[in-house]
Order: C-alpha cells, then structure tokens, then sequence
C-alpha cells in the first residue's frame, strides 16, 4: 500500500524544519483606505490576539495602488454589469471579445509593437511563448540569464530546446557563451529589466548589442517595469528608448497596472504565430471582461495621470533616505524594490512576525526557493497611497526590532 498521507505529511515537516512553510497573511484590502488592511490573524496563533486588526501593507505588487483606482473599479463593474462575468470560452470558441482586441491594441501601441498576445497571466505568458518557440523553432538554443523567473525557467525546460545559462547580468559571460554557439544557429537571449527580488535592471542596451552581433532574438520579461516605467508605464525598455530592440516584450497587468493578467508583444508574424501554436494560449478560457476592461482603463489613466507615478518614485526616495539616516542597510539597486536581507530564514520570519504582530506592518518574508538560502530577506515595496508619516514609523519600528533582535541586516 502506498501512503499517500504520510509522504505528504513528511514532505510537508520538512518544509516547516527549514523554517520555509509559507504562512499566508489573511488580508482584507479594502479598496476605500489603501495602503491599510484587515489582517485576521490565524486561529492557531496563540501570541495575538485572535480579533481582527488594521495593518499596512509594505510588500504589494500592486505597486501604484491602481487596484483601488476609482476610474478602474468603475470600468471593471461596468464591464460586469454590460458582458456578464465570463468571455464564454476560449478566444477560438466565442471567446475573443471585443475588449480583448482593444487591450491587444492599446499594450501594442503602449510597447510600439506591431501586435500583442493576451494570456490568462504574466506566468503563462512566459511559459506558453518560451516553450512554443523552443517546440517550433528548429535547433533552437536559449541563452537565459541565471536569475530569470520560475516561469520563463519553466517554459524553456519544457520545450526541451537547449537552454544555456548566463551568470547573472554578466555581459562578458554572456558573450562567451554566444561565442560557444554556431552564428547561424536559431538562438534567443531570455532576460528580465527588473529582477524581482534584488529590484537590480538588466544592462538591456548591451544585451541587445550582443544579440545583434551574434543573430540572436531578444525576450525581455517586464513584469516589474511596466506600470512603473517609462512614459505611460510602458516600461524599462521604454524609458531608455530601446523598445525597437526588443523583439518579443511581456508584461502583465497584476503590479503595476494593479489588475490581473499577461502578454506578449511584438512583430506580426510572430505574434501570429505563437497565437497559433503556443497550447497556453489556445486552450484556455480567455480573461473575463471585468478584468480586461480594467487593463484597458489602467493603460488609459497612466497615460493621462503621470502624477501617479511621480508620487510613487518620490515616496520611494524618501524611503531609501530614511533607511540610510537610519543605518538600515537595503540593497539599493536602483529600482523600487528595497530588499533589506537578513540572512536566516529563521530570523527573517521573526522579523516578519514581529512588525505584525507589534507594529501592525505587514512585510512578508521571503525565503527559499524564492531566493539562494542566506540571503533571505524582507522585500519591501510601497505605493503612491504610503504617507511619509507611516513611511517614518515604519523606519522606526525596523529600526528598533533589528536592535532588539541583535539583527542589523546585510547590505
Ligand atoms: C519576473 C516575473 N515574471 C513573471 C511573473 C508572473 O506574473 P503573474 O503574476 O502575472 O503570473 C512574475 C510574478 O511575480 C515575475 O516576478
């Protein structure tokens, strides 16, 4: 007899013996009050109070608060209330809607792309596009930087095309395994402009010099970058004025457009063809109008609204401020991502715990796989909707905890 349970229940001991069983914060985010929630601490807890209480938010993705825009929730509900809840099915069978092929317009006008795809999320996006060129494109080698997400991991390995890595970031590195690979052989270089736990930005110009020189296709993920960057949020890429390098840039609608979602975009035929090929994109139930007419209104009020991101970067500012005025160490990559690293997966959830539990501020922490045992770390991030009041009693509360614990994080 095989014993289902006890493998699953020992599976699961391990996890909790390496200090890395995830414990999910039950959160309310009202949408009238950002960047506060309700936390409902869980019943097994027996240090809190089990009541229900106010805590702010210092690790959303959603990171200019547009989740809670009024203009979008209006678009989203009037969606709903003029389609109904669902797209009916897949974009082949009845599912292609009218305000799908309006999102697909506005990310190809917002990345100067001929075309853009839609998936159901920035995850499927890159797992259904990698997989299906490394499937189709004969011969095909990836060169992937060593530090890509799990999903772009996922569909290269799936494809079981040949994926050669690059240390992270590593222009020379890089080069030597382009070298390495036959000129005329199909290859394309998978790369991220912000990467998600460090914040640092790719050197995307150099990259895409390197690609021009060996023959290489350029796949730049920019989940952490549209939203946020460029003229309209339309990303990293976008604000260095290097998008007509770019072959196929993906994005998604779930950070800095503060709704749900993912694409692709890029020339005609390539576009054309992933929509006809890639089993991630074809077989699925298409986004349901409310969360498309949301994308479509998010995309809208950046354009018209550059104050939103003006009082995110500015916040973000004060913050690495504060922290330095108060010898925090952060690792400043330069982006909006502050990861303040602790080290120990142990200590880290302590941390954690303690801003909640003492400070009603909520930074969950983040600890393997999602990143190389002792460097785990609070990744912090904020919104437009962070005062510079709560920005300082946050600082302050870090400050005093990391004395407490004897804990002054790593740089
Ligand atoms: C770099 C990167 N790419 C893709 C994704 C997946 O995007 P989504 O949450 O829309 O599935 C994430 C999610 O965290 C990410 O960090």
């Amino acid at each position: 007899m095989v014993e289902y349970d006890a493998f699953f229940q020992k599976k699961i001991q391990e996890l909790r013996s390496e200090h890395r069983y995830r414990i999910f914060a039950d959160l309310e985010r009202f949408q009238n009050n950002p960047p506060f929630a309700l936390w409902h601490p869980p019943i097994e807890s027996e240090k809190t109070s089990l009541a229900p209480r106010k805590v702010a938010v210092w690790c959303t993705n959603d990171y200019l608060g547009l989740s809670h825009h009024p203009e979008i929730i209006s678009a989203q509900i009037k969606a709903t209330a003029t389609y109904g809840t669902s797209s009916g099915g897949t974009r082949n069978i009845s599912g292609t809607t009218h305000l799908h092929n309006q999102l697909e317009k506005k990310v190809a006008a917002l990345h100067q792309k001929e075309r853009a795809l839609l998936f159901s999320s920035g995850y499927v996006a890159n797992e259904a596009t990698l997989t299906t060129l490394g499937e189709q494109i004969p011969n095909l080698v990836f060169l992937s930087d060593e530090k890509v997400h799990a999903s772009m991991i996922h569909g290269m390995r799936h494809s079981k095309a040949e994926r050669i890595v690059f240390k992270h970031s590593d222009l020379d590195n890089l080069e030597q395994k382009l070298k390495s690979v036959d000129l005329h052989r199909p290859k394309i270089i998978v790369f991220v402009s912000i990467y998600s736990m460090d914040g640092d930005q790719a050197p995307i110009e150099e990259i895409c010099k390197l690609a021009k020189k060996y023959n290489a296709l350029t796949y730049l993920d920019e989940v952490h970058g549209v939203g946020v960057y460029g003229v309209g949020g339309a990303g990293v890429a976008a604000q260095q004025g290097l998008l007509d390098q770019i072959d196929i840039v993906q994005g998604n609608f779930a950070k800095g457009f503060g709704g749900f979602g993912g694409y692709i975009a890029g020339n005609d035929a390539l576009i054309d063809f992933i929509r006809g090929y890639a089993s991630g994109f074809i077989f699925t139930t298409s986004l349901p109008p409310a969360i498309t007419a949301a994308a479509i209104a998010a995309i809208d009020v950046l354009a018209k609204d550059p104050s939103i991101q003006a009082r995110f970067h500015e916040r973000i500012l004060y913050l690495k401020n504060k922290l330095q005025q108060s010898i925090i160490p952060f690792h400043d990559s330069g982006s909006h991502i502050i990861p303040i690293i602790v080290g120990d997966a142990a200590r880290c959830n302590q941390l954690s715990y303690r801003l909640l539990t003492e400070y009603d501020i909520y930074v969950q922490p983040i600890n393997f796989p999602t990143v190389p045992r002792g460097s785990e770390r609070l990744r912090v991030t904020l919104t437009p909707h962070h005062s510079f009041e709560l920005i300082d009693a946050f600082v302050d509360a870090l400050s005093h905890i990391l004395a407490q614990l004897n804990l002054r994080a790593a740089a």
